[in-house]
């Protein structure tokens, strides 16, 4: 198994894994030619970066974060805005709500910190052998290299195993927030020491 930072030609894998294994997220409902893209920026900004764990080659689980959220939307924006904004184009209006309340929901945690840990998904048949745990590792050095040493995820209340998997790798419960309307969500921060 190799870990290592994802090159460009890894986030279309990366957008199969994400629609499979986290089928009921917001993310999960758009098409996946738009998190190819969404994963493309998060590979190849300043602002973010993934891990993606390989076997013969393949990618087998990834987990992909932002050092600072805005910035990173702030160059998603800016550079994939025209091609999304076609891509999304059927799902605009009925999720008009959603896009928004995704893009805009760090500007209304301020207290917490920036930088975030998006999505860690790892394929079914790779779970449960500390591929995560190992992934999670990789991504906490990474995130020590360019001076970040507190990072949040937000990780929705029906996912139970990765609340499991983020009590069990240290991260700490913060508060409960809702993006998208009724849908819980939990707040958890690590702080590497
Ligand atoms: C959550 C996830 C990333 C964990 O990765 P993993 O490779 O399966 O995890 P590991 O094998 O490294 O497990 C580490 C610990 O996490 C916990 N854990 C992982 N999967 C679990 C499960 N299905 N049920 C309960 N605990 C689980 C356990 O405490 C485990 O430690 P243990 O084996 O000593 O008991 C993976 O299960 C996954 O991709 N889930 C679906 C996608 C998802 O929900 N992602 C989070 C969205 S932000």
């Amino acid at each position: 198994m190799i870990i290592e930072l994802a090159k460009k030609e890894d986030a279309l894998a990366m957008a199969q894994i994400h629609k499979v294994e986290i089928a009921q997220g917001f993310l999960s409902s758009l098409s996946s030619s738009f998190l190819q893209r969404f994963y493309l920026a998060l590979i190849e900004s300043g602002y973010s970066f993934c891990i993606v764990a390989k076997e013969n080659n393949e990618v087998v689980g990834f987990a992909s974060g932002a050092i600072d959220m805005n910035k990173f939307y702030f160059y998603f924006l800016s550079h994939y805005f025209f091609q999304s904004f076609f891509i999304l184009l059927p799902k605009i209006f009925s999720s008009f709500k959603k896009i928004l309340e995704s893009l805009f929901y760090p500007v209304k945690q301020e207290s917490l910190p920036r930088s975030e840990l998006l999505v860690i998904a790892i394929k079914k048949e790779f779970q449960g052998q500390g591929v995560g745990g190992l992934i999670l590792k990789s991504f906490i050095l990474e995130m020590k290299s360019k001076n970040i040493t507190v990072f949040k995820v937000v990780v929705g209340e029906e996912l139970k195993s990765a609340i499991k998997f983020y009590e069990k790798n240290n991260f700490v419960f913060v508060k409960n927030i809702n993006i998208h309307g009724k849908a819980q969500s939990r707040v958890y921060c690590y702080k590497a020491i």
